[in-house]
């Protein structure tokens, strides 16, 4: 059975870029390893992420998640079981998003899945579009 799982938290103040850059890539060497799709985005101190794969995958990954001092505050938005991958063919599966480029690339893909009318994916395309937006909002003075 498949299983996705949305959270959005806060990364830890003494998370070095170096530390950060290291996390990014070890997840998404493991979750290409582990067929765990979706993505991880990274924006001014929060952590986004969706994961989707099998449930005992995505389990036991969101409970070293969860544990893991890197960040906190880790509030679930989603944990429900899919028939389908939302993200299986965006990309490479699994994306980081760290850049405006990669940002806008989500929300094209975003609207494209709105058109496409899969009701039961409203809910994660809203908590999604949410983040992003808001983060848009608090970043239009940073030059993000
Ligand atoms: C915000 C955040 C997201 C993470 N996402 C993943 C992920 O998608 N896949 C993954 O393998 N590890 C992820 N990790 C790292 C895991 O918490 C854990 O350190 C990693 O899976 C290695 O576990 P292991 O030491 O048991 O092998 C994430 C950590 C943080 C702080």
């Amino acid at each position: 059975m498949l299983q996705t799982i949305c959270y959005v938290s806060n990364s830890s103040p003494n998370l070095t870029n170096k530390e950060l850059q290291e996390l990014l890539h070890s997840t998404k060497e493991n979750n290409l390893k582990l067929k765990i799709s979706g993505v991880l985005i990274h924006n001014n101190g929060n952590f986004f992420q969706i994961i989707e794969g099998l449930q005992k995958n995505i389990e036991a990954l969101y409970r070293k998640i969860m544990i893991d001092k890197r960040h906190h505050h880790v509030i679930e938005l989603i944990n429900q079981p899919i028939k389908q991958r939302v993200f299986r063919d965006y990309e490479t599966s699994f994306s980081i998003i760290d850049n405006s480029e990669k940002m806008q690339k989500l929300e094209t893909y975003l609207n494209w899945l709105k058109n496409a009318e899969m009701k039961s994916i409203n809910k994660l395309i809203k908590v999604t579009e949410n983040f992003i937006y808001t983060k848009n909002d608090l970043l239009q003075h940073s030059n993000y």
